[in-house]
């Protein structure tokens, strides 16, 4: 059965805390008995050594049959995991969307962008993938608004958005939440025997008027 077989079907919660699902209310003692179960949502987690292969799979599968990341060889275990400890080491978030049975539906991270100069370090770069099953559904805006409130609670600026020029999902999800186009970098990349174009989208995070105010 897919993970997500369970969710097909639902509507969107109203009101409902980021990561709620029915199990955790009726734990808490928070539904009546009389009340209709509200409906369930995949639940959005810091990753942990739990979600690695998840993660690896997913991301291969990308890598394999998409432009969507700009590279050509499947990444090992041991490479995710050097990934995660490395961004887990640097504060940089990485949320997993987890299905019920606790298997990774997809999972989003930002890190520094351009991280060699320091006058770079109120922006981040983030990336999102999903799972084929679990596209379509809201779950890419649900990580990235995630992403988009720690970014702020963590003092960044700006977030920004490297898009192959086909990805249109990506083009509109990231437009939809208030990034927009600053730039086209026709031909930097190279994948499937073509040139790749990449699509730079931005979001500024908050008003500051300087840097350091
Ligand atoms: C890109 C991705 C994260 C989007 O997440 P998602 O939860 O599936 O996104 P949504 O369902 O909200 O769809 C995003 C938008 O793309 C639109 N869309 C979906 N498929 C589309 C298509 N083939 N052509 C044009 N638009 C499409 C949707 O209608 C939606 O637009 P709307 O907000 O105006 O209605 C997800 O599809 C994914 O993981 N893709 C593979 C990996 C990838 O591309 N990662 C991003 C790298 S930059």
């Amino acid at each position: 059965m897919s993970p997500l077989s369970t969710l097909e079907g639902v509507a969107a919660p109203a009101g409902l805390p980021e990561g709620l699902i029915a199990g955790h209310l009726l734990r808490e003692g928070l539904v009546p008995i009389a009340t209709p179960l509200p409906p369930l949502l995949p639940a959005i987690v810091p990753a942990g050594p739990q979600h690695l292969a998840g993660m690896l799979e997913l991301f291969n599968e990308i890598v394999a049959s998409s432009t969507a990341v700009y590279a050509d060889l499947p990444e090992t275990l041991e490479q995710r995991a050097t990934w995660l400890a490395q961004r887990q080491e640097r504060g940089h978030p990485v949320l997993v969307a987890e299905a019920l049975d606790g298997s990774v539906l997809g999972f989003a991270s930002f890190g520094d962008f351009r991280g060699c100069f320091p006058g770079f370090r109120h922006t981040a770069e983030h990336s999102v993938h999903l799972r084929p099953a679990a596209r379509g559904q809201g779950l890419g805006g649900r990580l990235v608004e995630a992403l988009l409130r720690e970014a702020r609670a963590q003092g960044r600026h700006a977030m920004m958005a490297s898009i192959d020029s086909g990805n249109a999902p990506s083009l509109r999800l990231h437009a939809r939440l208030g990034f927009r186009e600053v730039g086209r970098l026709p031909q930097v990349g190279a994948k499937f025997g073509q040139w790749l174009e990449l699509v730079l989208m931005q979001k500024l995070l908050d008003e500051r008027p300087t840097p350091e105010s």
